[in-house]
């Protein structure tokens, strides 16, 4: 029997794995000039952590989780996203007391027993961002409007910014009984999955993405309509300043997200080129969790993007931004010393080489420089050896010309 990866994972390599560094590192990047620190956490954590953190009767924790038992009897499960490690981490390490004020960013391998399809996986990676410490609602704006950046400078095309306001504990208790009250006579005529839901989770009939529940869904009461004034006003000035930094956005009151440890602001990034996988980046304000996981009551913000699905959206422009590349074609032995010396030379000055470890032919070498995309392809063979030569061919522009060996990395450095 053939032994395969199994269902819903993947070997990423060649110009995925390209573009999965080409994601982490504009992210890692762009995250850091808005202060932020990278947090790196364990795969795995005690299962308590996500029961509690985000939630029984949550997709997830109900349906989805790795967990099992190790050899000391512990019950651990592979972490389904990050943010309920990360807040551990806060309390664990007792950053609070030294700063009011924690930005992270982080990212890796999420796990999650779903259904397998175009986008969804069962291991997936997610780059994820964390600020504990303010209410203020100038950082949920300045978040969504970082992570719009980043989007941006992908350059993944066709993006919307739906945002909603889901109030605190006490306005979504009102609200969901109202919600339960409505649906009380309808639920039979719901899918099969809210018909669950509505016993466990109510609030998630609302996003749920089923045809058959469109008319009940639409005219269910407004979660929007049960906020109190200072719930309105925390909205109102996201809003405000998401203006103010020119995203756009819209209102999507039927948002609520399917993590239990989420008020007040929610928003996704979503986008019409993926099929039912849609949401390419989600997150909210989660001013409970750090409490819930038993720490004092501490605001926070956070999103998290599913790089598979990124990866997905690149197009093939991302390979503008590396720097210059270059093939070393280099013909008979006595090329062979000075040519990987030089390769060496120029890798250093930050050019990217291929280099043949045999004696190749100048068509053979000439047609790797052409699959490789080069920009570039150095020639040494034994004529220009012996005059301490080479030939330069630019093979974007179609020209070449000879330098000395020694004045080679000097004139490619401008490039
Ligand atoms: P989430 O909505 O569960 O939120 O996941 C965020 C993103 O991860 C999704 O929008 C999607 O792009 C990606 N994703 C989720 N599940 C899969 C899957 N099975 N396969 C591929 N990609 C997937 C969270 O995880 C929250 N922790 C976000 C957050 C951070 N909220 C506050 N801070």
């Amino acid at each position: 029997m053939k032994l395969k990866a199994m269902r819903g994972t993947k070997d990423i390599f060649a110009e995925d794995s390209k573009k999965y560094n080409h994601i982490v590192g504009v992210a890692g990047e762009l995250f850091e000039k808005y202060g932020l620190n990278r947090i790196i956490t364990p795969i795995f954590e005690e299962t308590s952590l996500f029961k509690r953190g985000i939630g029984e009767g949550t997709d997830i924790v109900d349906k989805e989780m790795y967990t099992f038992e190790d050899k000391g009897g512990r019950s651990c499960t592979l972490r389904p996203e990050g943010t309920a490690s990360v807040v551990r981490a806060y309390l664990e390490h007792k950053i609070y007391g030294s700063e009011d004020l924690t930005k992270w960013y982080y990212h890796g391998p999420m796990f999650r027993y779903e259904r397998p399809q175009a986008g969804r996986y069962r291991e997936f990676n997610q780059i994820g961002v964390e600020i504990l410490g303010k209410k203020d609602p100038v950082v949920d704006a300045e978040i969504i409007a970082m992570a719009y950046k980043f989007l941006e400078k992908l350059k993944v095309e066709d993006l919307e910014v739906e945002i909603n306001t889901i109030g605190g504990s006490e306005s979504r208790t009102k609200f969901r009984q109202a919600l339960v009250e409505y649906l009380k006579d309808k639920k039979d005529n719901l899918c099969t999955d809210c018909q669950n839901r509505y016993e466990k989770n109510p609030l998630r009939v609302l996003d749920c993405k089923v045809d058959t529940n469109g008319e009940i869904v639409r005219n269910a009461p407004i979660l929007m309509d049960y906020l109190n004034q200072e719930e309105l006003k925390h909205f109102e000035e996201v809003k405000k300043y998401l203006n103010l930094f020119n995203v756009k956005y819209r209102v999507n009151n039927k948002l609520v997200r399917g993590l239990d440890y989420y008020s007040n602001t929610v928003f996704e990034i979503v986008t019409n080129k993926l099929g039912s996988q849609g949401t390419v980046l989600a997150g909210g304000r989660y001013d409970n969790l750090v409490e819930q996981i038993g720490g004092k009551n501490t605001p926070a913000f956070g999103f998290a993007a599913g790089v598979e699905r990124l990866m997905l959206l690149l197009n093939n422009e991302f390979e503008n931004s590396r720097g210059i590349k270059l093939n070393l074609i280099w013909l008979g032995d006595m090329c062979k010393e000075t040519a990987f010396l030089l390769a060496q030379n120029l890798r250093l000055e930050g050019i990217q080489v291929d280099i043949e470890y045999e004696n190749k032919s100048l068509k053979a070498q000439m047609k790797k420089a052409d699959k490789n995309n080069s920009d570039f392809a150095i020639i040494i063979g034994e004529d220009e050896f012996k005059n301490n030569k080479l030939i330069l061919k630019d093979l974007k522009n179609k020209t070449q010309e000879e330098y000395k060996i020694n004045d080679i990395v000097e004139r490619l450095k401008g490039e």
